[in-house]
């Protein structure tokens, strides 16, 4: 945010097209969907019947709102209740919401939980009765879409199977639901299926529907005249028939329905008991299917939604063009917490836990990709999953009374950055003239920047390889000012951030003795490596100027 006068100014005009890109990409860079849908400043929240709503033990249903910013106020309201407070960086807060908030079977419900902030937010909906706990990301209003996949219906020994049994009177064997939740304008929500079945509902602003899908009418598309949040699932789906009653919810909140074909890696079982069943629900326009040969595939693509489900867990993939640097994982009290990671084989060295690499890591191959995945185990209220130069895919797992719960973690940010997790990503430029190294230090201060002081082997590392990836060619500069320098008091070589000199690339060796240029310039030719060398300063040379990343506290 802090940096977007910079941006407008330097856009206006006179720079290299190269250089324009260099900004853009820095400030603004444009972020995909996954990125988009989990931070954000409005969230609609709705917590399903969990068990029964007449089941009697009250519900610890909880909103978890996790905020980026310093200063951040936060907004909460059900009805015409509202509580505001104020969040710091980083900081978790869970709003409690007993039994006023969970639906019953009502078809139309104003049970909405509204959340609004000041400054971006992650929230997850987190919803426990007795053993039965389920969590939810909550997706940001802005990205919420009018037309949502529906799911085939789960194969469950005790609850959809044998398929005869389903009937609306019994909990444990009434048919699926979708939960379809609307934002602020007056809408028309309709539910549509094979042989032009139809269901049509009105919906006031706030206001929740719920479809029950009866599975003889094969739906397949859901459509609104506004954007709607949709949750798909059951109240009490059995999780272990010889058991009698140990039921539990099972909800995911869908993505609205996208058009590309997509690439879905499917983390390995994440349990060893051969005896549960696990499939992946697979949902395009036209078809649905239920694939039970799980863990028979690592990779799907179709233009759709894949979900895992395994008993009390149904788990949206994240698609591999989606993936992020850095997620925001929240936990569940009382629960035995844990997040999946999947990251290229090749950098597993990359990826962070908070502040450091997760502890003795067990990697397991995803068999056909280059992917590999990790399951850590999380202990303080939020942690930043992250990793310092790719992209990875981060699931929040949970696990109480022997049931799996989960949710894709919500993505704070698509820039990967070796210092941690990124909420505004560095700047680096290459300034539109060629001036003189004084010049230079004085031009970067205007915009608010700094002459690059490349003082550390990592940022020397990652400015390069962002020069690398941004060079356009012919007519980019061959050199530029960095900034190095030497004192003319004590002849030393110094960065002018003040940093001590331990890292340098000099072409050939250190350059001795006060003859010579006492300035220094970065090549910029794809082949000459990034090497130094020493200028006179008062030569004319584009400058490099830069500023750090604003980072999530850790
Ligand atoms: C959040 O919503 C409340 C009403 O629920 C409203 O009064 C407040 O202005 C909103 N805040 C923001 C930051 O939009
Ligand atoms: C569905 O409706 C369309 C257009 O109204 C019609 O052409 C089609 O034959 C119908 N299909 C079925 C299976 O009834
Ligand atoms: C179901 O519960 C019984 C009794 O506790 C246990 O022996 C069995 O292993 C469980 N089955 C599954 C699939 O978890
Ligand atoms: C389940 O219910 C049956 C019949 O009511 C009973 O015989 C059995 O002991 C119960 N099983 C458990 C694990 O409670």
């Amino acid at each position: 945010m802090w940096c977007e006068p910079n941006i407008r100014m330097l856009a206006k005009g006179h720079l290299y097209s190269a250089v324009l890109l260099f900004v853009l990409r820095g400030a603004t860079e444009p972020r995909s969907v996954e990125a988009q849908i989990s931070s954000g400043f409005n969230f609609l929240v709705v917590f399903p019947e969990n068990i029964a709503y007449f089941y009697p033990e009250e519900p610890h249903n909880q909103v978890h709102v996790t905020a980026l910013h310093d200063n951040t106020e936060v907004t909460v309201a059900i009805r015409k209740q509202t509580h505001t407070e104020t969040l710091a960086a980083a900081q978790t807060r869970r709003f409690f919401y007993y039994g006023n908030a969970e639906l019953g079977r009502e078809d139309i419900s104003d049970k909405v939980v509204r959340v609004n902030s000041t400054g971006q937010v992650t929230v997850y909906a987190v919803s426990v009765k007795a053993g039965s706990v389920q969590s939810a990301r909550v997706l940001p209003v802005n990205v919420l879409g009018t037309e949502y996949l529906v799911l085939p219906v789960p194969k469950i020994q005790g609850t959809t199977q044998p398929p005869d049994m389903v009937s609306a009177y019994v909990t444990e064997f009434a048919p699926f639901r979708l939960v379809v939740v609307n934002a602020e304008k007056v809408n028309t929500v309709s539910l549509e299926g094979d042989s032009n079945n139809t269901r049509e509902v009105e919906l006031e602003p706030y206001h929740a529907a719920q479809f029950w899908l009866d599975t003889d009418k094969a739906w397949r598309v859901l459509r609104a005249k506004h954007p709607v949040a949709v949750l798909f699932g059951h109240p009490c789906t059995m999780t272990n028939v010889t058991l009698n009653c140990s039921c539990s919810m099972l909800y995911a909140a869908l993505t609205p329905k996208r058009h590309d074909k997509m690439a879905f890696l499917v983390p390995p079982p994440l349990t060893q008991d051969s005896q549960v069943q696990t499939a992946l629900l697979l949902s395009q326009e036209d078809s649905s299917l239920v694939d039970s040969s799980y863990p028979g595939w690592p990779l799907v693509e179709l233009p759709g939604i894949v979900v895992l489900h395994q008993p009390g867990l149904l788990l949206p993939l994240i698609p591999q063009s989606e993936l992020a640097s850095c997620y925001v994982v929240n936990t569940v009290q009382d629960a035995h917490n844990f997040a999946v990671i999947l990251v290229h084989k090749d950098l597993t060295a990359g990826v962070r836990v908070g502040s450091g690499p997760p502890e003795d890591p067990i990697w397991r191959t995803l068999t056909g990709t280059d992917y590999v995945s990790t399951v850590v185990k999380l202990s303080l209220d939020n942690n930043a999953i992250w990793h310092t130069s790719d992209k990875i895919a981060v699931y929040y797992m949970g696990e109480k009374e022997d049931a799996l719960f989960g949710n894709p973690a919500p993505a704070v940010s698509q820039t990967s950055d070796y210092r941690g997790c990124v909420l505004s990503p560095e700047v680096l430029e290459i300034g539109p003239e060629a001036l003189g190294w004084q010049e230079s230090v004085k031009f970067c201060r205007d915009l608010n920047l700094h002459l690059v002081s490349l003082s550390s082997l990592p940022l020397l590392d990652q400015v390069q390889a962002k020069i690398r990836q941004e060079h356009t060619g012919d007519g980019f500069p061959k050199r530029a000012w960095i900034g190095l320098r030497r004192s003319t008091l004590t002849g030393a070589w110094y960065w002018i951030n003040r940093e001590t000199v331990t890292v340098s690339n000099w072409k050939g060796a250190d350059p001795k003795g006060t003859h010579g240029g006492q300035c220094v310039t970065i090549s910029l030719e794809l082949d000459q490596e990034f090497d130094w060398s020493r200028e006179y300063c008062c030569q004319n040379v584009h400058p490099i100027c830069y500023r750090g990343p604003n980072l999530f506290p850790m």
